[in-house]
């Protein structure tokens, strides 16, 4: 991974380099982490293996949260995406097991949101099918674990600029609306390149 601070402005820093080792984000500073870590399925990143044994997976998920407990103030929080569950190459509780991993670095729980993606028509795997002997359950969700350092209610009174209806939305545990499909990701690649070439 790329070793810099690759854009600095006033209010707004860039670091791009590798969670697990960068210097950059002094500890007890940061109020808001989101994040939406690998999920090991053997997306193809420059810098990272997105396939190694689910046990791999959980040590190096266990590492980079340790790191974010760090980095975080007392009343800091951490707001996790992560997929419900594992059904390819042996089924995992994942959301339960990053909960387990978050409480024991010592994270306080908060919430978890449920994210219906409605990404069900993509579904290729059902078990046996049309038949009660190993059929596959599948939810078309992810998760986003809401977990915090020590202290929920934020130590420092500040304006709230909510309004009431996207205070109402975003309580509710429950959220649908499409995930970030391919297409765009693709599309904005080229974009990108575009933009570079210009
Ligand atoms: C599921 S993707 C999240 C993508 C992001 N939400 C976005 O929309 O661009 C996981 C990201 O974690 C990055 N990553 C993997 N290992 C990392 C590490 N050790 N330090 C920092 N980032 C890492 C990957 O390169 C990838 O971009």
């Amino acid at each position: 991974m790329k070793e810099e601070i690759f854009f600095n402005h006033e209010k707004l820093k860039i670091i791009c380099e590798d969670a697990l080792s960068t210097d950059k984000i002094p500890d007890e500073s940061v109020d808001l982490i989101v994040t939406s870590p690998p999920y090991n399925v053997d997306i193809k990143y420059n810098s990272h293996d997105d396939k190694i044994t689910y046990e791999k997976y959980l040590e190096f998920s266990h590492k980079w949260l340790s790191k974010c407990f760090k980095w975080l103030k007392d009343d800091g929080r951490l707001c996790l995406n992560i997929p419900l569950d594992k059904n390819k190459d042996g089924q995992q509780s994942v959301g339960a097991d990053f909960t387990t991993i978050a409480k024991k670095i010592g994270y306080k729980y908060h919430s978890t949101i449920i994210w219906n993606e409605g990404n069900i028509s993509r579904r290729t795997a059902w078990g046996s099918w049309l038949s009660a002997s190993a059929p596959y359950v599948i939810a078309p969700v992810e998760l986003i674990l809401v977990l915090y350092k020590k202290d929920w209610k934020k130590n420092e009174k500040k304006e709230s600029d909510i309004t009431r209806q996207e205070f109402m939305d975003w309580t509710n545990g429950l959220w649908a609306f499409p995930g970030q499909s391919k297409k765009i990701v693709n599309l904005n690649e080229s974009f990108q390149n575009e933009i570079k070439a210009a």
